[in-house]
């Protein structure tokens, strides 16, 4: 007996860490949860996890308190929902555990201009020529003490955010190199299949292109977001290139095998309109999310629940960044 226990606590203490993020900046949708969150409950047994809610990188998007406050607690519900266990994963606010600030300031001082200048995300905003604040120039370097602080091995995250877990990764190296070897450095953990989940017209699906299929939306919502995909003008009767359709594209997330060549062929021979196909989606988006929608709704019944969940979360992710940021501080010579 007590052998079994000290040989599932040494197996507990082997467990790789993994340590994700998503930002509250409005409601998930369906590419959200392929593309990076499915992975945080497919993994939680694997892993030691630790999955944050990014609101200081949010804070570059949202100032309103009372929106900040929603979003907040609406992240939590919606890892909740999707079914992260608690009693398995760290959730916690990334604002609660001020070591990741300090720790990008850190990073800034060895990081240049030039290099940051060559991230997407800010190329992105230079090119629609918005007035750039210093929060999203330094985004990275937040990102990245988000991650190193933590040692994960694995950073899953969707394609778009690859970037900036290679960042993390350079920022880890360059810091080894000056003070010696403190960091282990991360690498992104990206799902082939959905690297990039296309919304509703085809290109990536995202909020800031309107083409999105809301996860925890109502039955209608969702409806009105699968009924909008955009299509050819092909009658039912004609032959359909599945390939080069929308809707098949994300029939891909949700049927495999059989089913899937089933519906292939029934494009091929033509006889199918796009209406039925859109239907056919809409329930299996249903069969996916009515569970998850109790599961976040009996959260949402239970409010402090859910703070306590955060509370709990805030004192173990505090204890392990205090730690390594002693070290750290030791490291760059100001602890005297
Ligand atoms: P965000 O809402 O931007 O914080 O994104 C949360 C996570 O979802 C990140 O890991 C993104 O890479 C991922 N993600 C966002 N949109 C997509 C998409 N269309 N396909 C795949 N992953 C996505
Ligand atoms: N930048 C990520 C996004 O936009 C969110 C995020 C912040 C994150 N810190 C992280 C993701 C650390 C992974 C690890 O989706």
């Amino acid at each position: 007996m007590c052998k079994t226990i000290a040989f599932l606590l040494l197996f507990n203490n082997m467990k790789k860490r993994l340590l994700s993020g998503v930002k509250p900046t409005g409601a998930p949708h369906i590419g959200n949860y392929f593309g990076a969150m499915r992975q945080f409950v497919d993994l939680q047994d694997e892993y030691e996890s630790f999955v944050m809610i990014a609101d200081y990188h949010a804070l570059n998007f949202i100032h309103n308190k009372q929106e900040m406050e929603k979003n907040i607690l609406d992240v939590t519900l919606d890892y909740l929902g999707i079914g992260i266990d608690p009693e398995k994963v760290i959730i916690f606010k990334q604002s609660d555990i001020s070591a990741h600030t300090e720790l990008a300031w850190i990073f800034d001082t060895i990081t240049t201009m030039p290099y940051l200048m060559r991230a997407h995300a800010y190329k992105d905003a230079e090119a629609k020529n918005a007035e750039i604040n210093v929060g999203t120039f330094n985004y990275p370097m937040l990102m990245a003490a988000d991650i190193l602080l933590y040692d994960p091995e694995i950073v899953p995250v969707g394609s778009d955010q690859k970037q900036h877990v290679e960042y993390a990764r350079d920022t880890a190296q360059k810091f080894n190199k000056i003070y010696g070897d403190t960091f282990i450095l991360p690498k992104e953990l990206i799902m082939k299949d959905v690297a990039t989940i296309p919304g509703t017209d085809g290109q990536k699906m995202s909020k800031s292109y309107k083409n999105t299929i809301p996860l925890f939306g109502t039955d209608e919502e969702i409806k009105k977001a699968v009924m909008g995909i955009v299509t050819d003008s092909k009658t039912p009767e004609e032959p359909k290139n599945p390939d080069e359709c929308n809707i098949f594209a994300l029939h891909k997330l949700f049927l495999q095998g059989e089913q899937l060549q089933n519906l292939r062929d029934k494009y091929s021979k033509g006889g199918m309109s796009y209406k039925e196909s859109k239907e056919m989606l809409f329930e299996e988006i249903l069969a996916l999310v009515k569970p998850m929608r109790e599961r976040r709704e009996m959260y949402r019944n239970n409010i402090d629940t859910v703070k306590e969940i955060l509370n709990k979360g805030k004192e173990k992710a505090k204890s392990i960044a205090d730690t390594k940021m002693n070290i750290i501080r030791s490291n760059i010579g100001v602890n005297i």
